[in-house]
């Protein structure tokens, strides 16, 4: 029999899940098998994310990560619940010294993710569930540009590490996934940019962006059973980037 991976009858729900990397692996949950629920901020990204994917349909949300009644409204809608994705967030690249943006970055990256989970809690304990966190590079290199968004995806291992301690004895595991440089919207702004492009590219052990379906495979793994042993990791997905 081949190796398998079977989400057949769980649910997931990926936050930021209508694009990007969240969207890829809204799809790769759905390919084995899982009801997935993907959100987005804006009206715009959600209408303009495809719910029809090549395994079937998803089912989409509009929540902000950063409102506790927003938070409080999806879980009401939610039934059971066997793995959440903490993947919205955003990077506001050469404003984040001023402490207005630092504040919204960590707001939604750290503190949406700990409002998230908190909240997903008695869902997944009843399940013995999982959460997955999007970490980054900057979990472990300084952004110059951006110490609000190196602050919270630093802070976001750290997070990673507590709650899956504290969370054990409720028999839910809490892992991260920290991306290289991948192909989305976020990174947009900086693609556009030749000179920078190319001197990250130049760093990255195989010579190219990543794009989002290769966090897919790490965010199937890390929810299944098979890694049943494995909580308060985070498991680096980035072509080397971080080995040169
Ligand atoms: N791309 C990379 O190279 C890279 C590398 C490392 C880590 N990451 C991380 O990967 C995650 C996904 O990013 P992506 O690159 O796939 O970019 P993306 O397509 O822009 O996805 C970000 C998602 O987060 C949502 N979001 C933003 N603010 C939110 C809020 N307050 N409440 C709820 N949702 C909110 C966005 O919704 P709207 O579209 O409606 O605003 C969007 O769906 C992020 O956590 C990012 O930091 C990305």
């Amino acid at each position: 029999m081949a190796y398998t991976i079977d989400f057949t009858g769980k649910t997931a729900l990926i936050t930021g899940g209508a694009s990007g990397i969240g969207y890829a692996i809204a799809e790769a949950f759905q390919e084995a098998g899982a009801d997935v629920i993907v959100t987005a901020k804006s009206d715009n990204s959600l209408e303009k994310c495809n719910e029809k994917t090549r395994f079937g349909t998803l089912r989409k949300y509009k929540l902000d990560v950063t409102n506790d009644i927003s938070i409080e409204n999806i879980f009401a809608e939610i039934d059971d619940l066997h793995i959440l994705v903490n993947n919205a967030g955003i990077v506001k690249r050469g404003l984040e010294y001023r402490i207005e943006h630092f504040a919204d970055v960590i707001n939604t990256n750290l503190m949406g993710v700990m409002r998230m989970s908190h909240d997903a809690l008695p869902k997944l304990a009843l399940t013995h569930g999982n959460i997955i966190n999007i970490a980054s590079m900057f979990s472990f290199f300084g952004s110059p540009m951006s110490p609000g968004y190196t602050a919270s995806k630093t802070g976001l291992v750290g997070l990673t590490k507590s709650l899956a301690n504290g969370w054990s004895e409720h028999h839910v595991r809490v892992n991260a996934i920290a991306p290289g440089y991948i192909v989305t919207k976020l990174t947009k702004p900086l693609r556009e940019v030749d000179e920078q492009r190319e001197k990250i590219t130049d760093r990255i052990a195989i010579k190219k962006w990543g794009v989002p379906e290769d966090i897919a495979g790490a965010a199937v793994y890390l929810a299944s059973d098979r890694a049943s042993y494995t909580t308060g990791t985070t498991i680096t997905v980035d072509g080397g980037y971080s080995i040169t």
